[in-house]
């Protein structure tokens, strides 16, 4: 059906300037171009087209726009010294978005279709991709509920689309160590609700907590699990590893934690050097421990967006605990760059992670 959809093409009149490098940030600037194409019940997913980037009208009893019916995902393009470009990983998040969509009552949409209108459209608007070190071309699928309808009820319409930022560093600090503030008042997802499903109700609902910890002068929230606020979920918007006694841990998947692309290419990278990766659950008091004998070396998140973003300093129950002694660890820099060389095309790829455009 679908994989053989057409694909029109509406190309901009004008183009945009390009903003400098030095002032990508994250997410401010949008290219020429997306992607649309819509779904209803009786004739699926169809009218695909690459047009300019553009304001869309949508009903004000939009189902998105009431019940949430949203979702998305974040992957990034990559242009090498040899001006190749690259994809990393994205069938993955084409079918983390597919498992988003039945968990969300929305359509699925098959994943060699929607990689042939990304690479489309990644093509087309390539002169977007940032050359400088740490830069990329964010990519951001999304997909979205919008019957005109006010019952409570799956919407029978929807749209899928790829918008595309030029983006830097996700954080101020870019590589260096961030300060974290554990929170144990607000929860972010429980087992058996939404946490691991990437939905945009999981983002409003972290919003409050990690605005305070930021007026507080944190990066970011670490996350305990809701039930027992014992234990470490994720941090912000991405996994959280700890190197404890030479063994990397970090949260097991079991329902209510993002499974992390990123999260993902770590464990396989980390394990082929050797290092031993526990996915297991880990307490707070744990992580606390370890910080005051020693044995915490080093912690960091994981994500599309934050890369490797390197853990400095956790404040819980009133007190601060220095990580590494506020600074970047040996691993976190080894992950960094040895996974900024896959992604960019700097060298091999044993996993074959990386998808080529054009
Ligand atoms: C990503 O890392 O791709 C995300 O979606 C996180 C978002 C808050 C930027």
């Amino acid at each position: 059906m679908w994989k053989d959809l057409d694909i029109s093409l509406e190309k901009a009149t004008a183009l945009k300037e390009k903003p400098s490098v030095e002032n990508l940030g994250f997410g401010q600037y949008f290219t020429d171009h997306m992607f649309k194409m819509q779904w209803t019940q009786d004739q699926g997913w169809h009218d695909a087209r690459i047009c300019p980037y553009e304001p869309f009208s949508m009903d004000p009893a939009s189902t998105v726009l009431h019940y949430g019916q949203a979702i998305f995902e974040g992957l990034k393009a990559y242009k090498s010294y040899d001006k190749q470009i690259y994809l990393f990983r994205p069938t993955d998040n084409f079918e983390r978005m597919n498992n988003a969509a039945s968990r969300m009552s929305m359509p699925r949409f098959p994943v060699e279709g929607a990689m042939k209108a990304l690479k489309a459209l990644v093509y087309l608007d390539r002169d977007w991709i940032p050359e400088a070190e740490g830069s990329s071309l964010y990519l951001r699928p999304t997909m979205i509920g919008v019957d005109p309808y006010l019952g409570l009820k799956p919407s029978e319409s929807y749209i899928f689309y790829v918008i595309m930022s030029p983006v830097g560093a996700y954080y101020a600090e870019g590589f260096s160590p961030t300060k974290i503030y554990v929170c144990n008042d607000y929860v972010r997802a429980v087992k058996g609700g939404v946490g691991d499903v990437k939905t945009a109700g999981n983002y409003a609902a972290s919003m409050l907590a990690s605005e305070k910890a930021k007026k507080d002068g944190y990066t970011q929230v670490l996350w305990l699990d809701a039930c027992e606020r014992k234990y470490v979920e994720e941090v912000g918007t991405s996994n959280i590893f700890f190197y404890i006694d030479n063994k990397l841990v970090t949260p097991p998947l079991s329902g209510s934690i993002l499974g992390g692309i990123t999260r993902n290419s770590v464990i396989k990278l980390v394990r082929s050097w050797d290092i031993e990766v526990e996915e297991r659950p880990i307490s707070i008091d744990e992580v606390i421990e370890a910080s005051q004998n020693g044995s915490l070396k080093e912690s960091f998140a994981t994500g599309t967006a934050a890369v490797i973003s390197p853990v400095g300093e956790l404040f819980y129950n009133d007190a601060s605990y220095l990580i590494n002694n506020g600074e970047t660890g040996d691993l976190s820099i080894r992950l960094f760059k040895d996974l900024q060389a896959i992604q960019y095309g700097h060298k091999d790829d044993p996993h074959n992670w990386r998808v080529r455009v054009g």
